[in-house]
């Protein structure tokens, strides 16, 4: 009986300690991205005896590895240009491994597998920028937003979402009378958004973010950009708003 008990422990002490020294898992797997930089991170720090390599594949595909996340130290990796397939959904292992230089007689490292990430529905889409302008007769207000740019390139071109989402992506603004709580909101199409059926004279603060209708509901709106108020009452200040003429030059 006591033999028993003594053998039976230390068959479990074989399997939770390993005898060939079996490394800790990776937990705590996560995704951040935010237009198109996507970051893969866990925990814990490895210790001098191990390190963490990730490989990542599509659904179906064959596993790849990312030259900067191969026997790690680090617990995270970037892997915004290694998910080149924009529309796919990506799982990662993140496996734990012998240090950089170190040997092992393990045939199979553990690992730990990440939830899915698909960029083109799961990156979240950061606050924009915009301009804003009332017309000199302030029957129209025009919010020119500027399309965030994207961790991603194309031909040395650094693209924006709207290179990435087309007509998918639309632009939510929300806005209120100055000094009101009642607040309104306007969709559009485009980035230069013109809003014509405010009341005129009076001062209005607008905030901006991007909405992909095509998403799952969750994931339809970007970060709220901070509100800028119109102030119909001094022209002045719409002066400094308007863009100024580019002068050109004419090489000899
Ligand atoms: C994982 O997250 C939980 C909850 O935040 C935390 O208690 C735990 O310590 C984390 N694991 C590691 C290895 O850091
Ligand atoms: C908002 O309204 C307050 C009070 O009427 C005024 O002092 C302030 O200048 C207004 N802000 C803008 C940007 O017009």
């Amino acid at each position: 009986m006591s033999r028993t008990l003594a053998a039976l422990s230390f068959v479990f002490f074989l399997s939770t300690h390993g005898a060939s020294g079996s490394y800790p898992r990776a937990q705590n797997v996560t995704w951040t991205s935010t237009n198109f930089k996507t970051i893969l991170s866990w925990e814990p720090k490895p210790s001098a005896d191990y390190s963490y390599t990730v490989e990542f594949s599509r659904a179906g595909g064959d596993k790849q590895r990312n030259l900067h996340c191969i026997r790690s130290s680090f617990t995270t990796c970037d892997l915004s240009t290694s998910l080149t397939d924009l529309n796919a959904c990506y799982t990662a292992d993140i496996l734990s491994e012998p240090p950089k230089l170190g040997t092992s007689d393990m045939i199979e490292f553990p690992h730990t597998t990440s939830s899915q990430f698909c960029p083109y529905t799961d990156t979240d889409i950061s606050k924009p920028d915009f301009k804003l302008k009332v017309s000199e007769d302030k029957k129209k207000t025009t919010l020119y937003v500027t399309d965030p740019l994207t961790a991603l390139f194309k031909d040395g071109q650094q693209l924006n979402i709207r290179d990435i989402f087309s007509d998918q992506l639309q632009y939510r603004v929300t806005y209120r009378k100055n000094q009101s709580t009642g607040k309104k909101v306007y969709t559009s199409k485009t980035s230069e958004i013109e809003l014509s059926d405010l009341d005129q004279g009076e001062s209005y603060c607008f905030s901006v973010q991007a909405y992909i209708p095509s998403r799952s509901v969750d994931k339809q709106l970007g970060e709220m950009s901070q509100p800028q108020c119109s102030n119909n009452d001094n022209p002045s200040i719409f002066k400094a708003l308007t863009l100024p003429l580019t002068p050109h030059y004419h090489p000899l």
